[in-house]
């Protein structure tokens, strides 16, 4: 039993830029560059304005007609207003609203990263990433930052999935940790490639993979034929272009096991005061136990700066593998962490692949509607599929694609999956949690057995 010792720290002021609250609670952020455009007509000109997101620091640029040349260049709504009086006359009153209008649309967008974040912070005199993540352009972000700072450093790794963990190898020296949960020394032990072979090879029978295939690349009618003649021919195909497809987007497949660091059972504390259990990395940083993404998930808390990493606990869809966890434990463990964020009065969460969040209230609305949203889609999927007692997959999946239902359209426009289709996935999970099994592995056609 331990209880959290919290000292206070200056609460964040919610209209403030979200980098300089990060940068007041020391967390640098490596993520993915991203880019957003909108237009608009004002009877015969156009007004356009283009958001660029460079580790999570936010630029509005604000460009008249097809003009090469911005009016306006601002890091935050509230420098519109000044901004604005420096150039009175390019811009018409009756066009004000409309701009902010347009600004608030694309600051209020929640936007989904398909790389993860890396989080770099440092306690005393040891420097902390949360996840290296992938791609080698953040690597070499990331090393050329660790160079500068030349301080100690070891890597929290969220969970298993590869696009968390790629770029280990790269960044760890001979001193470094890699904090894992226990789970993850099963996972690892026959070696990742064994593990997606064993897995793609179980989720394969399960499914039809032609339309699998179909809906992960997108295949025209002539491809998608060659593919389902070469895969009928010889099925271990299938999953070895998968692999392949996995690594293009990965990049590499080494953990760096030889530094992993478990957090293991014996070592497994209560933290009585917020009821959830996890480790003491070292004063002031935990880890949380927070099956749900997988069973392996941990988050990071820092108390005395009032932040939180959440890694994918909240991410829409899961699970998106069938060795992952079931639905009411997903929800469970949301409901824990809302009750921390409220407990603790968190103000800075930090989510894997979409933007921080600052401010209690609005941590605790993104989570609620996060779980409110996974919630209906499950429902949604279990309705579905319980309005037959037997079905052949492609029947299925065409079902499901053409509900009417907001949620399951949002996941559907969500499935462009870097990997393999999420929703193949997510409704072969489901089937099997409602006792459905295959009765044909022919037509992959599957009935209710209870
Ligand atoms: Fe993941």
């Amino acid at each position: 039993m331990e209880m959290l010792k919290t000292t206070p720290v200056k609460a964040i002021d919610t209209n403030q830029n979200l980098y300089d609250v990060l940068q007041e609670r020391g967390i640098i952020v490596f993520s993915q560059n991203i880019t957003l455009v909108k237009k608009n007509q004002f009877g015969k000109r156009f007004i356009r304005i283009r958001l660029d997101i460079i580790d999570c620091r936010k630029q509005f640029t604000i460009f008249l007609n097809e003009e090469k040349t911005p009016v306006m260049v601002i890091n935050h709504l509230n420098q519109f207003q000044e901004a604005y009086q420096q150039i009175r006359d390019k811009i018409k009153p009756e066009e004000v609203l409309s701009i902010q209008e347009m600004l608030r649309e694309l600051d209020e967008k929640k936007l989904k990263f398909s790389i993860p974040h890396s989080y770099y912070f440092s306690i005393g005199e040891t420097a902390y990433l949360i996840d290296s993540s992938t791609s080698k352009k953040r690597a070499l972000n990331i090393k050329s930052h660790l160079h500068s700072t030349a301080k100690p450093f070891h890597i929290l790794s969220s969970h298993y999935h590869p696009d968390h963990w790629a770029n280990n190898v790269l960044l760890a020296n001979r001193n470094t940790r890699i904090y894992v949960h226990h789970a993850a020394r099963e996972i690892f032990m026959p070696g990742y490639h064994v593990l997606m072979y064993t897995y793609l090879a179980k989720f394969f029978k399960t499914v039809d993979v032609v339309d699998v295939i179909r809906r992960t690349f997108r295949l025209s009618r002539r491809m998608l034929g060659l593919a389902a003649f070469f895969i009928r021919k010889t099925p271990i195909l299938a999953i070895l272009v998968f692999q392949a497809y996995n690594m293009k987007f990965v990049e590499r497949f080494r953990s760096g096991k030889k530094h992993f660091y478990y957090l293991d059972k014996d070592d497994q504390v209560v933290f009585e005061d917020i009821n959830m259990s996890g480790w003491k990395i070292t004063d002031g940083l935990i880890a949380l136990e927070t099956p749900g993404h997988s069973y392996d998930h941990l988050a990071f808390y820092i108390p005395d700066r009032k932040t939180l990493f959440t890694g994918e606990i909240d991410v829409f869809l899961n699970p998106v593998s069938i060795i992952d966890c079931p639905q009411p434990l997903i929800h469970a463990t949301i409901d824990q962490v809302i009750q921390l964020v409220i407990t603790e009065n968190i103000d800075l969460l930090l989510p894997s692949h979409y933007l921080p969040i600052s401010g209690n209230q609005k941590i605790v609305e993104h989570l609620t509607e996060q779980k409110e949203k996974l919630q209906h889609c499950y429902q949604s999927i279990c309705n579905i599929i319980l309005e037959q007692t037997s079905w052949e997959w492609r029947k299925l999946m065409q079902a499901v694609y053409q509900s009417s239902d907001q949620i399951i359209q949002e996941a559907i426009r969500l499935n462009w999956p870097k990997t393999i289709s999420n929703l193949d996935i997510y409704v072969a999970f489901v089937l099997q949690e409602l006792g459905y099994v295959m009765v044909d592995p022919s037509t992959k056609t599957w009935r209710i057995s209870k």
